[in-house]
């Protein structure tokens, strides 16, 4: 977990006007933007009285000023670099001194690794426009395995109802674990629930660790419908923050294009159906814990050698 990166934060919502807490587990981060646009993410406590950084300011110069006692720390470093009305001789104490956090930016997602040295991840190719920030009480793993078991219980296609039906078991594919769904139009009288015919097919491939996903929907000649983002990350007490982006394709003529476009055409629910989710048996999710401790033992292995 410290060396994954997480999708904390979409790049709009970090700005230089105000600075804004975020978690990974229950590690508390603090995000603003600097004098140059650079998003810089500390430990969200001052080293001095433990008060959230976030609760502070961002001053003209980038750096975040506590609101306490309005001591001031580089965000790049976290050195302290001002205290209010301290003589110019005195040396600041190095002790205090805010934990630093590596910050990337891609895609349109603010992302935090905890380990400062970390290599930073692959660039996103493209940012998908629409977007959103949900909280849900429902934590990481569970959410995850409901996304697994039946993606209805946690998100939602305009126009799409998601089957129960797999084309294959989950499966790791080049590091992710991927899982391919039947799905059909919504609003059509179907003559069975077990009908053959499925115009459509929801892909989704997940971070083993991060469980952050790309969702691909594709009618059944596998052009793209739509395509979008899902981070989710464990948050304090249980909670799961997750943020989304995504687009829907340029080419959806006919009836794609009145089911898919009469509405947001993708949500993630803020409320989950707890007595939906009490009855949800394991079925996909079920291969992910398997295949997730054989990536974790590949990948430590590797590091080792
Ligand atoms: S608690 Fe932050 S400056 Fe005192």
């Amino acid at each position: 977990m410290a060396e994954a990166w997480w999708a904390v934060a979409r790049s709009e919502e970090v700005t230089s006007a105000k600075p804004i807490n975020v978690d990974i587990g229950n590690q508390p981060v603090v995000l603003w933007r600097d004098a140059q646009g650079i998003v810089r993410a500390l430990e969200d406590r001052c080293p001095h009285r433990r008060t959230p950084l976030s609760l502070g300011c961002v001053l003209g110069n980038g750096m975040i000023q506590c609101g306490y006692h309005g001591w001031t720390y580089d965000g790049a470093t976290g050195h302290l670099k001002d205290i209010p009305n301290l003589k110019s001789d005195v040396k600041f104490p190095p002790v205090y001194r805010a934990i630093p956090f590596a910050v990337s930016e891609t895609g349109g997602f603010v992302r935090v690794c905890l380990d400062a040295n970390a290599p930073a991840p692959l660039p996103a190719a493209v940012t998908l426009p629409l977007c959103g920030t949900v909280n849900v009480a429902l934590d990481h793993e569970h959410y995850i395995a409901a996304l697994f078991d039946d993606p209805s219980a946690v998100i939602g296609i305009r126009g799409v109802r998601f089957t129960p039906y797999l084309l294959a078991e989950l499966a790791e594919h080049e590091g992710k674990l991927v899982l391919e769904r039947s799905c059909q139009w919504a609003g059509l009288h179907w003559p069975s629930p077990f009908s053959s015919d499925f115009p459509i097919t929801l892909r989704i491939s997940t971070d083993p660790v991060t469980g952050e996903c790309d969702l691909l929907l594709r009618d059944d000649g596998f052009h793209p419908l739509l395509s979008a983002t899902l981070a989710p990350v464990p948050a304090a007490r249980g909670v799961t923050q997750i943020r989304w982006r995504a687009k829907l394709s340029d080419n959806r003529p006919g009836m794609r294009a009145k089911l898919l476009g009469a509405g947001p055409p993708f949500f993630v629910r803020s409320n989950i159906d707890g007595a939906a989710l009490r009855v949800l048996k394991p079925s996909a999710s079920i291969h992910a814990a398997t295949l997730r401790n054989e990536i974790a033992a590949r990948t430590a292995a590797a590091s080792a050698a």
